[in-house]
């Protein structure tokens, strides 16, 4: 069933758990985490990216995606990831999407605000929720400019009472990328803002979050974290090991069937740590 993402962080956000918002690119991986969810009786997000959104129009990827969580039992949220601006999230408000990020975060804090509240005012009116994000979870990666500044508790409580978002982002050690689980979690910090406001909170970059981080973070008020580089290693090392062993074969729907089975073991295992 498909659903905004408001009721579904504020139970995890309540029940010690947090859902795992995954990064997806299509059929076959949007499959695989309705299956796991399904399975595990849990709420599913399929995040669209901004590659995702380069590569394909966000109408066919809301098409796509709201069909599949329509046959579901379990509630699907379909997101829009990292929306740079107004224009692009009013896109996907239109195309079907239930959930929006607006990310304003590289902007001064007054500028992010009258940003994120017009994004929440069109959304709002058409039962869409919204993320944004305060301080700047950064990139592991030297060609994205995008800095990263830790999250001061002082400016989340402001930022999520001007703006009345439904589930706020926060840069408590994450960055974005990480491909080795390294990530350094200032507990105290993210213990500061859960303190100062009741907005679920939400965590980018969880690809470098280790196991014990991931279970941690799940009995803090976090709604969800945010994994997308852990899947697609998974897949396209997989893929990339299909295509050598078999290179007499050309059709692609054989070479996606182990990449699909490696991802759904990764999205069951990340569900567990996160307390489903
Ligand atoms: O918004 C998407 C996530 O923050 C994904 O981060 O690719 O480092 O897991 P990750
Ligand atoms: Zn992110």
């Amino acid at each position: 069933m498909l659903v905004n993402m408001v009721e579904m962080v504020k139970e995890a956000a309540g029940a010690k758990k947090a859902i795992p918002g995954f990064n997806v690119f299509g059929y076959e991986d949007a499959k695989m985490v309705i299956e796991i969810a399904e399975e595990l009786n849990a709420p599913a997000i399929l995040m669209s990216n901004k590659d995702a959104v380069a590569h394909m129009d966000l109408k066919y990827q809301a098409a796509l995606y709201r069909a599949m969580g329509e046959d579901t039992h379990v509630p699907v949220c379909i997101h829009l990831d990292h929306g740079k601006d107004y224009e692009l999230c009013a896109k996907a408000i239109s195309a079907g999407y239930t959930s929006v990020m607006y990310d304003g975060s590289q902007l001064p804090l007054e500028e992010n605000i009258a940003n994120t509240k017009e994004v929440v005012r069109l959304a709002h009116a058409w039962n869409v929720s919204v993320e944004a994000e305060i301080g700047s979870v950064g990139y592991n990666d030297p060609t994205i400019k995008a800095k990263a500044i830790y999250t001061e508790p002082s400016e989340a409580e402001k930022f999520a009472r001007e703006t009345g978002v439904d589930a706020l982002a926060v840069a408590v050690g994450t960055l974005h990328r990480m491909q080795i689980q390294d990530a350094k979690i200032q507990y105290d910090r993210l213990e500061a803002i859960q303190n100062v406001t009741d907005v679920p909170l939400v965590i980018h970059g969880s690809t470098g979050l280790t196991d014990e981080d991931l279970t941690k973070l799940s009995t803090y008020r976090i709604g969800k974290v945010n994994i997308g580089t852990a899947l697609r290693m998974a897949y396209g090392y997989t893929l990339r090991n299909e295509m050598n062993a078999h290179t007499e074969e050309f059709d692609r729907i054989k070479f996606f069937k182990k990449p699909m089975e490696e991802i759904k073991k990764v999205i069951r295992e990340k569900y567990k740590l996160l307390g489903w």
